[in-house]
């Protein structure tokens, strides 16, 4: 199952973290939301694979624990949406498509 893009239809934002947005449903440990806005990350999916962090050119994503999360103890937290530049590599290689990025959405930070 790979993350909803039209979360911000789909469901409410719940919170925030470290400035970025939290969509709902959350209730930790098992079940996390999704994370940010311009670069939405559905911390339910996410695995920590790491190929995010170690792509994306301008360093969008920092570890974010996530302790008792079944799929993974951290998770690619988009700390800095802010400076994505949209080339989408994060997207391609996420192996779970964890990772939805739309430019129509970066004005809404
Ligand atoms: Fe980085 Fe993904 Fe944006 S790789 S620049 S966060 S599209
Ligand atoms: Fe997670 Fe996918 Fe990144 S599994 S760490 S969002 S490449």
């Amino acid at each position: 199952m790979a993350i909803d893009p039209n979360f911000e239809r789909n469901r409410e934002q719940v919170d925030e973290e470290d400035g970025v947005a939290v969509w709902g449903p959350v209730d930790p440990p098992e079940t996390r939301g999704i994370h940010g806005i311009h670069v939405a990350v559905d911390f339910d999916i996410c695995l920590a694979d790491g190929a995010c962090l170690e792509d994306c050119p301008v360093d969008v994503f920092e570890w974010m624990d996530t302790p008792g999360h079944p799929e993974s103890e951290i998770k690619a937290h988009p700390t800095h949406e802010d400076q994505c530049i949209d080339c989408m590599l994060c997207v391609d290689v996420c192996p779970v498509d964890a990772i939805d990025v739309d430019p129509s959405r970066a004005n809404r930070l």
